[in-house]
């Protein structure tokens, strides 16, 4: 292992700028055009009603977020075309936003229809950006890349399409960089420990402190990540369809001993450098109305938890009640925010264990350079078979 005092100072500036290249994300920039070419999550759909608009911010730009009177979501920037101020804090009218300042209004499609103080049919030359929604199980993405969005494909999950589940969606706000989030996903090993600490709830006692074995394989949609633990003289075997380029697909323990297993997925959305929005989206099998109907209860009572709320109790070690999606999330939330804002990674020693993070890496960094040099980047596209994320076998130790 090198001594990270005993590299040329050039190489450290080689390695920083590497480095560097993973955490940007301005549009000029490899990874923010390579972000770019994907469909985001940005809001859960409830909270979005008819005739309301909202801030949005993804990858350090500002949007304005509306539902039309007619249901659509809308998307375009947050900038008025006129003065420049923001365009959420007007109101919908229809399917139109109307600034507040002094009253033009916009479509959906960024088309200034209206200038009230200007002569009448003048408007016809000014144009917002406006950006592609599409709304799935409760969630809505946008697409703010050039060009026509590639299909809706990659954040379905056949689970989540399927009769006769429960969906539930929450969102978190942390003060740290996307790709900590993205690379926790794939460090099966901080589950053996992070999730036993200060707490061991339904998650850490279903998935135990064993250290597991681990397998990584580059797929259509991302990374499949296996770890394979030991326990009660059974291999438990843990998969995860993480899903290019944030989202992790994995399934959970129930709230409660006997209770169904979730099949959950997370996007860690990069809101800025220091900001990622963490969306869930968790499938249950309905079974009972008594049993569903305490789900849901559980559900809307995790509904307005966020770690960050918490920051000062969580680093003195002070760790929610709840058994699985609060102490889960704040386990989570203090190793990652713990590596500071945006993780000095030129300063890590990365082991064997990390090679999920390593594959990760690689694969951005060759991503970034097929974008640069114009050779074809990867189409990733959603697995046709989702491989069984969980399952026991009789131990081959
Ligand atoms: S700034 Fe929006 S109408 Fe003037
Ligand atoms: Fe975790």
């Amino acid at each position: 292992m090198e001594d990270t005092e005993s590299i040329p100072a050039s190489r450290r500036e080689q390695q920083a700028a590497r480095f560097r290249q993973l955490t940007d994300m301005a549009p000029d920039t490899p990874m923010g055009q390579l972000l770019r070419q994907f469909w985001h999550p940005i809001a859960i759909s409830r909270n979005v009603a008819p005739g309301t608009a909202r801030a949005v911010t993804l990858m350090g730009e500002q949007y304005a977020l509306y539902r039309g009177q007619s249901g659509q979501a809308h998307l375009v920037t947050n900038r008025c075309a006129h003065r420049r101020t923001h365009l959420h804090t007007g109101w919908v009218e229809g399917d139109q936003l109307r600034c507040m300042y002094h009253g033009w209004k916009f479509d959906g499609s960024g088309q200034c229809v209206e200038r009230p103080a200007e002569r009448p049919g003048t408007h016809a030359q000014i144009r917002i950006a406006a950006h592609p929604v599409h709304e799935y199980c409760g969630l809505i993405f946008a697409y703010v890349g050039p060009g026509e969005p590639p299909p809706f494909d990659l954040p379905r999950k056949p689970r989540f399409e399927q009769a006769g589940v429960l969906l539930f969606q929450r969102q978190e706000i942390w003060p740290c960089h996307w790709l900590q989030h993205a690379e926790n996903s794939l460090d099966a090993v901080h589950v053996s420990f992070a999730h036993q600490m200060g707490k061991v709830g339904a998650f850490g006692h279903a998935i135990t402190s064993d250290i597991p074995e681990l397998a990584y394989e580059e797929t259509s949609s991302g990374i499949r990540q296996t770890a394979t633990r030991q326990v009660d003289g059974k291999s438990q075997v843990r998969v995860s369809d993480w899903t290019f380029p944030y989202g992790n697909h994995v399934v959970l323990p129930g709230v409660s001993a006997n209770d169904p297993w979730i099949e959950s997925a997370n996007w860690m959305v990069p809101l800025d450098a220091t900001h990622t929005l963490r969306v869930s989206l968790r499938a249950v099998p309905s079974t009972t109305p008594e049993a569903d109907e305490k789900l849901q209860r559980y559900f809307e009572d995790c509904e307005t938890y966020d770690s960050s709320d918490h920051h000062d109790a969580l680093f003195a070690g002070r760790y929610p009640d709840d058994p699985l999606v609060r102490l889960t999330s704040a386990q989570d939330y203090v190793v990652l925010v713990g590596q500071g804002a945006v993780a000095d990674r030129a300063a890590e020693c990365l082991g064997s264990s990390d090679r999920g993070i390593s594959m990760l890496r690689r694969i951005l960094w060759r991503e970034m350079e097929a974008l640069r040099t114009g050779a074809a980047a990867k189409t990733w596209a959603r697995q046709e078979q989702v491989p069984t994320l969980f399952q026991y076998a009789e131990s081959t130790t």
